[in-house]
């Protein structure tokens, strides 16, 4: 299932099988060597999911860096949801998950019809180690999960839209709105590092801070269809 090219295609370096492909993205990053991506706000709303499942769409906002594992709390969908996480056809498996040295980690995975804002959190804690992922629907945790990878020196936060085998796309534009990427210290050309698949529309980078927070009102994601 998940595979290494879910680190990479942060940095737009996507190291794909040949049945696997990745629909367009919104990707920030690397902050420069001197700062860090440190926590991350954003309401994901992934839209209607494919009418006639199959194994396997991943879509989530992600964050790590080069060498680090991948933060990526999302919705899910296999060919067999009700198995996976006890969904039925029109609903999302959603979690918080990480992939990183040891594999594929998740929260509790959990029903989500298509059309609920997901809150996603990612935090690294005053131990400077650890990252805290917590999802919230409607005022109410639904998963969380914990890795330790320290600040994320270098490190860039991105959408991703990752078709596996028999995947055929998706059917629904995906909104991200209210994001909030905060680094450790001011990086002014952050902004720079922007890159916009195509398709993919966005209200515009602003931070109130000279750069060490930066904003993003909304983000959608087009409909993509798998090659
Ligand atoms: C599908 O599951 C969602 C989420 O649990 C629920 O809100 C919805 O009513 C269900 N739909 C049907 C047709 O059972
Ligand atoms: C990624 O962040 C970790 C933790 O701070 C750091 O040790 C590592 O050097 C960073 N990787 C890069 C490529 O900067």
């Amino acid at each position: 299932m998940p595979s290494i090219s879910r680190i990479l295609v942060l940095f737009g370096v996507a190291v794909v099988s040949l049945a696997d492909s990745w629909g367009p993205a919104f990707s920030l990053g690397p902050t420069s060597p001197n700062s860090a991506v440190i926590e991350s706000f954003t309401t994901f709303i992934p839209g209607k999911p494919p009418t006639n499942p199959q194994d396997a769409l991943f879509l989530w906002p992600g964050t790590s860096n080069a060498t680090s594992g991948l933060i990526q709390s999302g919705a899910d969908q296999l060919r067999d949801q009700k198995a996976y996480c006890g969904a039925n056809a029109t609903s999302w498996c959603v979690s918080a998950s990480y992939f990183g040295v040891g594999g594929q980690k998740s929260g509790p995975l959990v029903p989500v019809d298509g059309n609920t804002p997901i809150d996603i959190h990612y935090k690294l804690a005053s131990d400077q180690r650890t990252w805290d992922q917590t999802v919230t629907v409607n005022g109410k945790v639904i998963s969380t999960l914990q890795s330790f990878d320290g600040p994320l020196i270098q490190g860039g936060w991105g959408t991703g839209t990752e078709c596996q085998s028999n995947c055929r796309g998706t059917i629904s534009t995906q909104t991200y709105k209210n994001t909030k990427i905060i680094l450790s210290r001011a990086d002014p050309d952050f902004k720079n590092t922007l890159g916009v698949g195509g398709g993919v529309q966005h209200t515009g980078l602003t931070t109130p801070d000279g750069g060490k927070t930066w904003t993003v009102t909304q983000i959608t994601i087009p409909p993509y269809t798998a090659p």
